[in-house]
C-alpha cells in the first residue's frame, strides 16, 4: 500500500475514533512523554548552545561542544564511566547494530556468537545478517521467566567465540538477567570474548553501574527513559575496539560519523539525571502501580496469565498479560477507544502480527502470545490511572471473548 493511501486511512481511523474524555498512556515499550526538564533544555539548546555543529571551530562550534560536553558528563556520573566510552548515535537499533556488526568487523577472523534467544530484534536481526555471511550464530535458551542458562552459555563459549549479547532487562517480560554471572561464566571460559548488554530497558529502572557490571559494550536509548525520541548511546568501554559500521566524516566521534543531535543529546542527559536524582521514589512508585495493575488484572480476569517473574527480578514498570480466548490486537483497538493505550503480543513488531518470538522462547503457545498486552507505567502516572484500567479491561476482555469463536471448556466469566 502506498504511503498516501495509508496516511489517508489513519486519518479516517483517527477520526471515527475521536478523543476520549479520559486517557492513560501506558504503550511507553513503544515510546512516551518526556520529562519536562528534558523538553525545557532542548527547546533552549535549538535556540542557543545546541545550534552549531560541535566539531566546527568557531564561537558557535565551541559552545556546542561545551554543550555536549556537559551533556555527557551527566549521563556518565550515571552510569559511572568515563566520556570517551559514550558514543552517540540516533537510536538504541543504531547503538545494538554497532555493537554487534563493529565487534564483527573488528575481529573477523572469530566467527561465533551469542545472543539470548529473547533480545531485543535490533540484537537479533544483525545478529542474524552475520550468519548469512557465515558467523556462527547460537540462541541462548531461557527458562519459563526469561533466565538465561549459563550452563549453555559456558558449553558453548570457546576460542572461535567472538561476543556474547544478553540483556540486562528484558523489553518485552521485564526479566531483569544477572549479567555479572553471565560475564562471570563466559570469561571464565575465554577471557577475550566481547560481553554486550542491552541496556535500553534497565536506565533509571535499576540501578546501573559500568564499573560494576564491567561489560564491554552497553547500549542506550533516550526515548526508552522519557527523553526525546531519535537519541541512543553506545557504552565502549576503554580499550574495546569497534570498526564503524557506517562512514563519513565531520563528527567528534569516529565510530557514529554525522552531527551528533545536540539538543536531543542535552535533552535526554537532562532525562537520565532526572531519573538517577529521583531513582528511589520512582522505582517504588513504579513498582507499587505495577503490582495494583498485574494483581488486579489477576483477581479480575479469568484465564489471564502473567508473562516474565514475579517480584523483584522483575523490571518495576513492566506488566505483561496473555488473556487466553482473546485477540491481543483487537483488544489495543477496544481500549483505545477508552483512552487506554498499550500495545500487544511484541511491541515492536505489533504492526506485523507475528507473535513475540520473547513469549515463544519462555514457552508460550501462539495463542498465548497472540492474547498478550505489554503495559508499562511510570513515575508519572497515578493511582486512579491503573484503577480506571482495572474498570474498563475486565469488561474489554468479556466483550471480545463473547464474540470470539474460540471459547474455554467452561464458561469464561
Ligand atoms: C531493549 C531495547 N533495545 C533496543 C530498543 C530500540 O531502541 P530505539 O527505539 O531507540 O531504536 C528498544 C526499544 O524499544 C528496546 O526496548
Amino acid at each position: 500500500m502506498a504511503y498516501s493511501d495509508i496516511s489517508r486511512s489513519i486519518s479516517e481511523l483517527i477520526e471515527s475514533h475521536g478523543i476520549p474524555k479520559r486517557e492513560v498512556y501506558l504503550d511507553n515499550e513503544n515510546s512516551g512523554q518526556i520529562i519536562p526538564e528534558a523538553l525545557k533544555a532542548m527547546e533552549d539548546a535549538y535556540r542557543w548552545s545546541g545550534r552549531g555543529h560541535p566539531s566546527i571551530t568557531h564561537l558557535m562550534g565551541w559552545i556546542s561542544y561545551q554543550a555536549l560536553y556537559e551533556a555527557t558528563l551527566r549521563i556518565t556520573s550515571a552510569i559511572n564511566c568515563s566520556p570517551e566510552e559514550i558514543i552517540y548515535t540516533h537510536s538504541g537499533t543504531e547503538a545494538n547494530n554497532l555493537a554487534i556488526t563493529g565487534s564483527a568487523l573488528s575481529s573477523p577472523n572469530k566467527r561465533k556468537i551469542l545472543v539470548s534467544s529473547i533480545e531485543h530484534l535490533s540484537v537479533v536481526f544483525p545478529a542474524e545478517r552475520l550468519e548469512k555471511q557465515g558467523f556462527k550464530v547460537i540462541k541462548i535458551p531461557v527458562n519459563k521467566d526469561g533466565f538465561v542458562n549459563l550452563d549453555f552459555i559456558s558449553k558453548h563459549v570457546d576460542r572461535e567465540t567472538l561476543i556474547v549479547s544478553v540483556a540486562v532487562v528484558n523489553h518485552e517480560i521485564g526479566t531483569i538477567q544477572d549479567v555479572e554471572a553471565v560475564r562471570d561464566t563466559v570469561r571464565d571460559k575465554n577471557k577475550d570474548v566481547l560481553i554486550h548488554t542491552d541496556a535500553c530497558d534497565a536506565l533509571g529502572k535499576i540501578p546501573l553501574d559500568m564499573k560494576k557490571l564491567d561489560v564491554d559494550l552497553a547500549s542506550f536509548s533516550s526515548h526508552k527513559i522519557y527523553g526525546p525520541k531519535g537519541v541512543g548511546a553506545l557504552y565502549v568501554k576503554e580499550g574495546v575496539r569497534l570498526e564503524p559500521i557506517i562512514h563519513g566524516q565531520l563528527s567528534t566521534q569516529k565510530l557514529w560519523p554525522g552531527v551528533e543531535n545536540v539538543p536531543g543529546i542535552i535533552g535526554f542527559s537532562k532525562a537520565v539525571e532526572y531519573m538517577h536524582n529521583n531513582f528511589k521514589e520512582n522505582v517504588l512508585r513504579m513498582i507499587k502501580l505495577r503490582d495494583r495493575l498485574i494483581n488486579g488484572i489477576l483477581e479480575r480476569v479469568d484465564h489471564a496469565m502473567l508473562n516474565g517473574p514475579f517480584g523483584e527480578k522483575r523490571a518495576p514498570d513492566n506488566v505483561n498479560i496473555s488473556f487466553l480466548y482473546c485477540e491481543g490486537e483487537a483488544l489495543t483497538v477496544e481500549l483505545s477507544l477508552n483512552g487506554i493505550y498499550v500495545s500487544s503480543g511484541s511491541a515492536c513488531t505489533s504492526r506485523v502480527l507475528e507473535p513475540s518470538h520473547v513469549l515463544l522462547a519462555i514457552g508460550r503457545r501462539h495463542e498465548e502470545a497472540h492474547g498478550s498486552l505489554l503495559m508499562k507505567v511510570t513515575p508519572f502516572h497515578v493511582l486512579e490511572d491503573i484503577e480506571y484500567v482495572l474498570d474498563v479491561l475486565p469488561d474489554a476482555v468479556k466483550r471480545l471473548r463473547s464474540i470470539s469463536p474460540v471459547k474455554p471448556l467452561k464458561q469464561v466469566r
